[in-house]
């Protein structure tokens, strides 16, 4: 029985520790990728904060302003620029940029990041243009 408790409080653990990592890896995320474009505003991006010209941008939704940023469009490269990036690194840097920009979105579930990844799809198939 010892062992069992362990390997429940190991679980535990591990899974307190999975989710600290995920509410810290957006706004890591952001620093490390979207920062150098989005936190002066280059080639036009939205910038960090900017409530004003995030509002029209958030109110698209978190679904369909994920996968296009994601997809990539006009000045804004795909991924952010990054190939790495997964749709769920991805979007966990939005919701870090738009909770500061005067939204309020979390972490997307794994419905909301299936619906996500159908609509880049869709975008990749070249249906669906904004
Ligand atoms: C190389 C510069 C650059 C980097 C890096 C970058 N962006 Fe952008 N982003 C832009 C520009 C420029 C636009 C404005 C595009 C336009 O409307 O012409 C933009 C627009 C956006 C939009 C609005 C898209 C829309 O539908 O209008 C979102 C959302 C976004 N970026 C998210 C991100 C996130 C999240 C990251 C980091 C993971 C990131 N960006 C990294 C340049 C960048």
């Amino acid at each position: 029985m010892t062992f069992n408790n362990k390997a429940i409080l190991l679980a535990v653990f591990s899974l307190s520790i999975a989710t600290l990592t995920h509410a810290q890896s957006g706004e890591n995320t952001y620093k490390q990728v979207c920062a150098s474009c989005h936190g002066a505003g280059v080639l036009n991006a939205p910038k960090f904060g900017d409530k004003a010209k995030w509002a029209p941008l958030i109110a698209e939704g978190q679904v369909t302003l994920t996968a296009h940023a994601y997809f990539g469009v006009r000045g804004m490269p795909p991924k952010g620029g990054n190939p790495n990036l997964s749709v769920e690194g991805f979007a966990d840097a939005l919701v870090y940029m738009v909770n500061n920009s005067g939204g309020k979105w979390t972490s997307p579930d794994a419905k909301t990041v299936a619906a996500i990844n159908k609509e880049v799809e869709a975008r990749k198939a070249g249906s669906n243009k904004k």
